[in-house]
């Protein structure tokens, strides 16, 4: 697998994917890389101007890739189910999902729609519902995959069960690490329920390691301590947003991926390089806690897997 490249992404002609937060950073280069490699792409994202912006820079690489744009925002599960329906009615099927999006560590406790703290709401709960609502579709897919997108922040992640909204107590990266561990643990979960299930999903997880894009300006801000560490790191650690996204690219798409796998960089504290296996910190192994988030989530996002995957 050393050197994995985008040139080693297999055919993906008759294959249709959705990527959250396709319009800038990662979602953008693996939408890209995708759409070469002949899949139908829809790039969802929350704003349409640069929805529009992300299929126009597409289409002037490749002027005959099968793209489209679709307003999805995860800070709200109307939103979300709205997308779904839509997405629902116009496809039979779905061979993979991208859940990309994310905000990082904001100064500020914000709330979703839902009144969900943000980023546990955006960057998980939001992508926990939307899986549940696709999962018709992805059962009818050509050996779908469901890809999640983690961070290195998982290892400091802790699932506060007793405060998972933070209301109590706010901390931009504690929040933030929390939501990247769910996502870790409901990759996990999801592929222990596809198998008992025989849904024949196979779910895996990536991280980019530091890449160059939008998180910390759209997050803690560019004057942050973490904006301003950057720049010093960045020369040094980082690597362009393309590079990062070559583990969810492989996680996606290559034959070598495995159920339940998780993908990062090879480099130094997996920063930067090309995709390999990445260390998951044993709380995201939690059998008992991944239920347990399993449940809640089902709760407070009101979708069950299970009452769609009997529906379907
Ligand atoms: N960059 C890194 O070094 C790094 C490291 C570890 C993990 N990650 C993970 O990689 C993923 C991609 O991040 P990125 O680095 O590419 O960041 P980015 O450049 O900020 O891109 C994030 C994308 O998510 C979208 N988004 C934010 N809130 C949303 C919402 N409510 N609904 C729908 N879309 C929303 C953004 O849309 P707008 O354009 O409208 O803002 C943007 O398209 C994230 O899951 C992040 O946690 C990144």
């Amino acid at each position: 697998m050393t050197g994995w490249s985008t040139a080693d992404i297999p055919r993906q002609d008759g294959r249709t994917a959705v990527i959250t937060g396709a319009t800038g950073g990662l979602g953008f280069e693996t939408a890209l890389e995708l759409a070469r490699a002949g899949a139908a792409v829809v790039l969802t994202g929350r704003n349409g101007a640069k929805g529009q912006e992300a299929l126009a820079r597409i289409r002037g690489q490749l002027p005959d890739a099968e793209v489209s744009y679709e307003t999805l925002d995860l800070a709200s599960l109307a939103s979300v189910a709205d997308f779904a329906a839509r997405f629902v009615a116009a496809h039979p099927a779905l061979d993979l999902l991208i859940n990309n999006a994310a905000v990082m560590a904001l100064p500020k406790r914000q709330v979703t729609s839902d009144e969900f703290e943000m980023q546990f709401g955006t960057n998980y709960l939001g992508h926990y519902a939307l899986t549940a609502h696709l999962l018709p579709q992805l059962l009818r897919g050509h050996r779908s995959r469901v890809v999640n997108l983690s961070s290195g922040a998982h290892r400091s992640g802790v699932i506060n069960f007793d405060d998972l909204q933070a209301r109590r107590s706010y901390g931009p990266w504690r929040a933030y690490c929390q939501s990247k561990l769910a996502m870790l643990m409901f990759a996990l979960e999801l592929q222990r329920r596809s198998a008992i299930n025989g849904w024949g999903l196979m779910s895996n997880a990536a991280h980019p390691g530091y890449a160059r894009t939008d998180l910390i300006p759209n997050g803690p801000g560019t004057g942050s301590l973490m904006g301003r560490l950057g720049r010093y790191l960045q020369p040094v650690m980082s690597q362009s947003a393309a590079a990062g996204a070559l583990p969810t690219l492989f996680a996606a798409t290559s034959p070598a991926a495995e159920p339940a796998g998780y993908y990062g960089p090879d480099g130094l504290f997996e920063m930067k390089g090309p995709p390999v296996p990445a260390r998951i910190m044993q709380r995201a192994r939690d059998v008992a806690a991944a239920a347990r988030l399993w449940d809640i989530s089902a709760a407070l996002t009101r979708v069950s897997f299970d009452q769609v995957a009997t529906a379907a």
